[in-house]
């Protein structure tokens, strides 16, 4: 009698134990997700409040040159995306056509530096994607 009562005690610690554990782990992935990484940021504001996709696809020419060829041409001059956005640098890329890209000055003044260094994060990562 007494061993089943040692082996019950037992088993409703290691019990406990278990979800306490389980616990704490969920609390670690969800801490995870919080962080989200410069990169992710950017990503999404260049797909969102940034419109910047309808101009610029990855890998190929549409209204404004792809991404690939922007960061092509920034590693080259080693320029800074971010002195561009914020109206600091002249364009480089296409001069030409500088007008259209100018329309966007107007929300790129409404992102945080953060923003901006986010969204060169992101260019520079899928600009080096093949
Ligand atoms: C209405 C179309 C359009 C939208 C929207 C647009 N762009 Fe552009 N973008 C262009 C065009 C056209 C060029 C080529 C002219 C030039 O080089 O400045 C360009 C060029 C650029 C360049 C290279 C500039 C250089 O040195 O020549 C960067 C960087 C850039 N865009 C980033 C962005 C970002 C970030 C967004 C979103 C906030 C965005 N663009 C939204 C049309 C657009």
């Amino acid at each position: 009698m007494q061993k089943i009562a040692l082996l019950l005690i037992a088993v409703a610690l290691f019990a406990s134990c278990q979800s306490e554990k389980k616990e704490k782990e969920e609390i670690v992935i969800g801490k995870k997700t919080v962080a989200e990484k410069p990169y992710d940021i950017g990503k999404r504001i260049f797909n969102g409040k940034g419109k910047c996709y309808t101009c610029h696809k990855i890998d190929k020419k549409s209204i404004g040159p792809g991404i690939q060829e922007i960061m092509k041409v920034y590693n080259e001059q080693n320029a800074d995306v971010v002195a561009f956005l914020k109206q600091e640098a002249e364009p480089i890329v296409d001069p030409e056509t500088y007008t259209v890209m100018k329309t966007n000055f107007a929300i790129l003044k409404t992102f945080s530096h953060d923003e901006l260094k986010a969204i060169e994060a992101y260019m520079k990562e899928a600009g080096n994607s093949k």
